[in-house]
């Protein structure tokens, strides 16, 4: 089988973590290389972070250091929601930092899609400074990149400011770059990371099903995108999820263009689903997902990884 080459741009934490695990094990996607951004915490914690997971997963992915700070807003973080080290909950032996290349994110993703026989597709899970970076600093790229995947946004309501999620709250400049490359976009945000759910019992099953599964257990223990009694939120695995199992979402074709001078609402992504706005469609949308093939496929990919 022919893998899927794809980039993760990325700021683990915990459920970033849980995404990375189920991208690196699959038998479908080729992670050429992983980049880092900060959000969650710092750009030096997520590196540290995700350089942790690979040390532990035993797997060789490049990873390179990206932005530090959002394009124009202050930075901000979620260590309320991953704790302070942004992957808080388990004892990781200490990574060296050889899987480190020598160029920035930007530059290591300029250089791995340009080299690249396939179109690559970028699996942004975090905010979307390093993608915006890129799309300005190298438009000719864009010819050779397949679709941009990301978990961001939200169609509803927010769960960083009253409608604004926090990736893209986070950066909402770069977001709108984004959104106006004209690229091939798939939204997955709130609307269905809040029905990825993951339960006390399915957490159990996690701990002895093997090395990977008891980490995430350990880590969950400190995970607050939500709670055990109402669901833990897997937000970053919906991107993970919609390449290798697209049939469990239900997904519409729509213009989405993002908030920057709202007085209550910036960071907001606006989804003209009834096309009020008149405006072409620039993405595709993921309006909910089916909770039971979710749980199904989440248990049996994480099954995979060692
Ligand atoms: C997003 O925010 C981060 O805290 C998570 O890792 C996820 O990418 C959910 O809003
Ligand atoms: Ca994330």
């Amino acid at each position: 089988m022919i893998k899927r080459p794809i980039i993760i741009d990325t700021d683990p934490g915990i459920d970033d973590a849980v995404a990375l695990a189920i991208a690196l094990y699959s038998e479908e996607l080729d992670v050429r290389l992983i980049t880092t951004v900060a959000g969650n915490v710092d750009v030096d914690k997520v590196t540290y972070n995700a350089l942790r997971l690979l040390k532990f997963f035993e797997k060789e992915v490049p990873v390179a250091i990206g932005a530090n700070q959002p394009l124009i807003k202050e930075p901000i973080d979620a260590s309320n929601v991953h704790g302070s080290t942004g992957m808080d909950g388990y004892d990781f032996d200490e990574p060296d930092y050889h899987l480190v290349v020598k160029e920035n994110a930007v530059n290591a993703m300029y250089k791995e899609i340009i080299n690249s026989e396939e179109p690559i597709t970028l699996v942004p899970i975090g905010p979307l400074t390093n993608i915006a970076l890129l799309l300005k600093l190298y438009p000719e790229i864009k010819d050779n990149i397949k679709e941009i995947v990301l978990m961001g946004g939200s169609t509803a309501r927010g769960n960083a400011g009253v409608l604004a999620e926090f990736n893209i709250f986070a950066d909402p400049e770069a977001a709108k770059i984004v959104f106006k490359s004209n690229l091939p976009i798939v939204m997955a945000g709130l609307d269905v990371g809040l029905q990825a759910l993951v339960y006390p019992e399915d957490s159990e099953k996690l701990k002895t099903m093997n090395h990977t599964g008891n980490m995430i257990y350990h880590l969950f223990q400190k995970y607050r995108g939500g709670s055990m009694k109402t669901g833990l939120k897997m937000y970053d695995s919906c991107a993970i999820a919609y390449l290798l199992k697209p049939e469990m979402f239900e997904v519409a074709d729509t213009f989405i263009d993002v908030e920057l001078t709202g007085s209550l609402t910036t960071g907001a992504t606006v989804v003209d689903l009834k096309g009020y706005l008149k405006q072409p469609n620039n993405a595709k949308v993921c309006t909910s997902l089916d909770p039971v093939m979710f749980k199904e496929w989440f248990l049996s990919s994480l099954q995979k990884c060692n």
